[in-house]
């Protein structure tokens, strides 16, 4: 059984992400705000969430509706004050609850002070505090390098006739951490909002703060297709994921070890080996890399297990795992799996081993949202519009109840809500006991409750190639075996030899309250769970 105890809290607790701008608007304004999710806390706390993740609050432009900032310790008007943050805080932690904060060091605002310092002359203090460079001989950019939102990665100023760099949009200039007065000006914005008492940060795209040093040209992708984003022309080898990252990573960590009990999440996506590093040497890392396995394994039983048996070999000893199931960049993990396995993912990500991150919205089902071409307002969905790959489908306002804007808004929100709201909702399902709002409610319930499920050793059972099965157990405590029909037909699942158990839990409802028998048949899309003891 791994170790734990009270100051790595993070490796029991279940996150539960808000996107601000759509979770509750608390004044009218149609968009979300801090308000709000004080006024929602006491839903999540009943629905059993122990730790919340905000992403962006800080004053921005909105250009990438808050990974654009320009006061890293700061409040938006448009979600509220630094007061309304303090309460928040206090709030969270008088229902003994954590509270985590999106840190978005990679990159600023352009209306950032910093950068309008840097931007306004060559010989400026701030200068090196962005990547700034010459033209390429022909005048056009000093390297390949491409924007993940579409372009070219740099963008020309006139000011100083110079290019800057930009990962994302050309908004968003990357500061340049290789300067120490930025890594020391980033750890003090940690420390702001430490002080004030967050339990952690999810980092931002960790793996691109570092570029190579002589910035050479990213190779081909030989694998593009016209379909992907443009960003994968290339890849990234040079632009991203530096040996240098981690002695960065290092050192918030280490400010994060100054104080006590606090959590460091670092968003990484790239190929489980290049993620295992994030850990950092002897644990000197990120607390926990995001695991983003879930969102990019088709969902078919045998390449799941395969992806989760990959995933438990590659973790360095000591590392605590971690499981996503959506987030705001993301389909909807109901519209990519369809509504009857929607049900199977969210047993999936609650029996696990490894801290469970959920997104805002999928406990009651939510899916991808139709948003009208003449609406969209992602920037990566407006920049390439010929790719769809708008995020704002799966950004759309929380259903909290049947009224005209679904108890979300007084007024038309920011983004519109899906067509179903007015069934679909968190009141409708809190009054049906089938719902997916219950379903989540007793999983976490059971999780948390659970010393195997939240602790336990893993362990692969084999099964047909319909169905997932493993067990979950740790010492002195009641074990559990998941079985999981990934398929919408009905197979037979032969339990292991010497295994008995009573079967506690299933979507279906099917067979609870009895012991599992030898010639026991998974019901189609059904999600069962076993504990395990000795028959009477
Ligand atoms: C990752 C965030 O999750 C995404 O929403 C954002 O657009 C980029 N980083 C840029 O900050």
């Amino acid at each position: 059984m791994d170790t734990h105890n009270d100051a790595q809290w993070w490796k029991g607790t279940i996150i539960y992400q808000i996107y601000p701008r759509s979770f509750k608007d608390s004044n009218g304004d149609g968009v979300g705000d801090l308000n709000g999710v004080i006024e929602k806390l006491d839903y999540l706390q009943h629905l059993g969430i122990e730790t919340i993740w905000i992403s962006p609050i800080y004053p921005s432009p909105m250009a990438d509706f808050g990974y654009d900032i320009s006061d890293y310790c700061g409040v938006d008007a448009l979600f509220g004050t630094l007061e309304d943050f303090d309460r928040l805080m206090n709030e969270v932690h008088n229902r003994g609850m954590k509270l985590l904060l999106d840190f978005v060091p990679n990159h600023s605002s352009n209306l950032h002070p910093w950068f309008l310092e840097s931007r306004s002359s060559k010989d400026n203090p701030k200068r090196s505090w962005y990547i700034w460079k010459d033209a390429a001989p022909d005048g056009g950019p000093p390297n390949n390098w491409l924007a993940m939102f579409g372009g070219s990665a740099w963008q020309w100023d006139e000011t100083t006739s110079q290019y800057y760099y930009h990962g994302f949009l050309s908004e968003q200039p990357d500061l340049n951490w290789r300067n120490e007065a930025v890594q020391e000006a980033m750890l003090n914005v940690m420390r702001f909002w430490l002080d004030k008492g967050v339990d952690g940060f999810r980092v931002d795209v960790i793996w691109h703060m570092v570029k190579d040093e002589l910035l050479r040209d990213n190779p081909v992708n030989p694998d593009y297709t016209p379909e992907m984003a443009t960003y994968n022309q290339l890849l990234p080898v040079f632009s991203t994921d530096q040996p240098e990252v981690h002695r960065i990573i290092n050192k918030m960590r280490t400010l994060l070890d100054h104080y006590k009990d606090k959590v460091m999440i670092g968003e990484i996506y790239l190929p489980i080996q290049r993620l295992m590093a994030y850990y950092g040497q002897d644990d000197s890392g990120a607390h926990m890399p995001f695991n983003f396995t879930l969102l990019e394994t088709p969902w078919d039983a045998k390449a799941i297990g395969l992806a989760i048996d990959q995933y438990e070999g590659a973790l360095p000893a000591g590392g605590w795992p971690n499981w996503v199931l959506g987030n705001h960049d993301q389909h909807r993990v109901l519209s990519r799996v369809g509504a009857a396995q929607a049900r199977v993912a969210a047993v999936l990500l609650l029996t696990l081993r490894g801290t469970p991150t959920m997104y805002y919205g999928d406990e009651i089902g939510m899916s991808d949202v139709k948003i009208p071409p003449n609406e969209i307002r992602d920037p990566q969905g407006l920049n390439m519009p010929e790719k769809g790959l708008s995020r704002d489908p799966a950004r759309t306002p929380m259903q909290w109840d049947g009224t005209t804007f679904g108890g979300f808004s007084t007024c038309q929100p920011w983004l519109r809500l899906a067509e179903d709201h007015k069934d679909n909702n968190v009141a409708s399902q809190m009054a049906y006991p089938q719902s997916m709002l219950n379903l989540y409610r007793k999983l976490i319930a059971l999780r948390q409750s659970s010393p195997s499920l939240k602790y336990g050793i893993y362990r692969p059972v084999l099964a047909n190639s319909q169905l997932l099965a493993y067990i979950r157990q740790a010492e002195n405590a009641p074990g559990y075996l998941i079985i999981l029909n990934l398929s919408d037909s009905p197979a037979p699942f032969l339990p292991p030899v010497n295994l008995s158990g009573e079967i506690i839990f299933s979507t279906n409802d099917a067979g609870v309250g009895e012991f599992l028998t030898q010639g026991f048949e998974m019901g189609a899309n059904d999600a069962t769970i076993v504990e395990i003891k000795e028959r009477p």
